[in-house]
């Protein structure tokens, strides 16, 4: 309770039909997410239905609920939060159809016993959203009711152009929440308080003192059960066009007039409109070898496990400045980091040996894991005689806070955002449509796949795209661990 008096939770009780309830992205994230919000008392009452193709009953799906919380909540499940859990669980099968819904809803509705608010949660294929939009309208279920859409919203400009006319035929831009989970993570908004809550950085914050940045994701997970998903899709869209650039804009983008949804949305969407259209000669594609061999994975896919790519955006802030991101399945290491490199001294005073600039410019770097960290790398003397330098570094971890169980995941705080109706985090339609736009190069011209090793770093020509520079994972980041501090 105490948490829905100070405000964060939503004021009314929640219904939240939960279609795609059997699938992996439910059973990892939304499942246990749910979980958390409702037994930590955020919510002020709660009813989940879940949908999906699956023939279950409410036992049924209780079970799955069961599992996904057994293998995937971070926290521990007690009998007694998992009883509570259990009863406000239902379920319908996609195949029952809209009255079927409509009643479950209505029954839940009833149930809660007071004004109520609808949650719509489509963790679906994007060939199935449109249909069941289209059910939720037919069942009657759009009144009171926020929806919250999963990407890719669309595949390219013109299919997102249509996606979102279709989904305005039923539901009005206000109650459309297109999440992206990389904004919900505590580290993507640690981004917005750095930059504009000190007045430290936010001079430097431009062409004239920032040589160039890179947003690397490499990841070390492979497609799991998703190659239906990852076939169509493929890193650029699975990552670039959503997670990816939205890191880039809440990096980029000006001091906005205020925290409010719209300025923020406002300073994001001009960023988007600054970038200049993605030249394939900028990108590099890659496939991890042995991924036609995978189960679901056409024996002669194109699709791209990895991608890396050079853009710009064109502003008085930024011209000038390049932006290297990358990302791909089965690389070397799981990492998410941001990571700022500034200009060098135009002159050195220091002798030739000294190892001045020799381990690449100061850099300012994010780690966008949920323990975040931040570093700010410098040289420094090396202790002792004579002038030698070494590449130093004041580290912050969220850990030194002692508040790293506070922290919500990705999605629980776009969940609970959501049921407020908050979308200072969610993406808006102009955004993704010019997303869309500025891909259209890419997209029509693809430059060819090129093998890479599981366990490594990418294709080769991704030195070539970023040179004279380089890639900063995996040489020259180093974390100190903050329960290892030697002392
Ligand atoms: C998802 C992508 O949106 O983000 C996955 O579909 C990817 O392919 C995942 O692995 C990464 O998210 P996180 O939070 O684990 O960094």
């Amino acid at each position: 309770m105490a948490k829905i008096q100070q405000g964060v939770g939503p004021q009314y009780p929640q219904v939240v039909v939960l279609v795609g309830a059997t699938g992996d992205l439910a059973r990892r994230k939304l499942l246990p997410g749910l979980f958390h919000l409702v037994n930590a008392g955020f919510i002020p009452g709660c009813r989940i239905i879940g949908v999906s193709l699956d023939d279950l009953d409410a036992d049924g799906f209780r079970d799955v609920a069961r599992s996904a919380l057994d293998e995937f909540a971070a926290r521990k499940v007690s009998p007694a939060a998992w009883e509570a859990f259990a009863a406000i669980l239902d379920y319908v099968p996609l195949a029952a159809g809209a009255p079927a819904l409509r009643e479950a809803v209505q029954r839940a509705e009833a149930s809660l016993g007071r004004e109520t608010r609808r949650l719509h949660y489509l963790s679906v294929p994007p060939s199935a959203a449109l249909p069941v939009v289209r059910m939720l309208g037919e069942a009657g279920l759009v009144e009171n009711a926020r929806i919250v859409m999963e990407k890719p919203f669309g595949t390219d400009l013109q299919s997102a152009v249509s996606l979102n006319a279709h989904l305005h035929e039923v539901f009005a831009e206000e109650q459309i929440f297109r999440i992206d989970h990389f904004l919900g993570k505590e580290p993507a908004q640690n981004i917005l308080a750095f930059r504009f809550a000190n007045g430290l950085f936010e001079p430097i914050w431009n062409r004239n003192f920032i040589d160039h940045v890179q947003i690397d994701v490499p990841e070390t997970l492979g497609l799991g059960k998703r190659a239906g998903f990852y076939e169509q899709t493929g890193a650029y869209r699975d990552m670039v066009v959503t997670h990816l650039f939205q890191i880039l804009a809440f990096m980029a983008m000006e001091p906005p007039t205020s925290l409010e949804p719209v300025p923020i949305s406002e300073e994001k969407n001009k960023v988007f409109r600054s970038m200049l259209p993605i030249a394939p000669h900028d990108v590099v594609r890659g496939q991890y070898s042995g991924y036609r061999k995978e189960e679901g994975v056409d024996p002669e896919s194109d699709t791209e496990t990895f991608i890396a790519l050079k853009c710009h955006i064109d502003n008085w802030r930024w011209a000038g400045v390049p932006f290297y991101l990358r990302t791909g399945k089965r690389m070397a290491q799981g990492q998410r980091i941001i990571s700022i490199a500034f200009r060098e001294p135009p002159k050195s005073m220091f002798p030739p040996n000294s190892g001045v600039g020799s381990q690449g410019p100061d850099h300012l770097t994010f780690d966008l894991a949920d323990a975040s960290k931040m570093s700010l790398s410098f040289y420094g003397k090396r202790p002792g005689p004579g002038m030698r330098l070494d590449k130093l570094s004041l580290q912050f971890a969220m850990r030194d806070t002692g508040l790293i169980g506070e922290v919500l995941e990705a999605y629980e705080r776009l969940i609970l955002d959501a049921m407020r109706g908050d979308r200072t985090l969610f993406t808006t339609a102009e955004g993704i449509e010019r997303l869309w736009q500025v891909s259209t190069p890419l997209l029509e011209q693809p430059p060819p796949v090129r093998l890479y090793e599981q366990g490594s770093w990418g294709p080769k020509p991704v030195h070539q795209l970023i040179a004279p520079h380089a890639w900063r994972l995996p040489f020259e980041r180093v974390w100190r661990d903050p329960d290892n501090t030697g002392s």
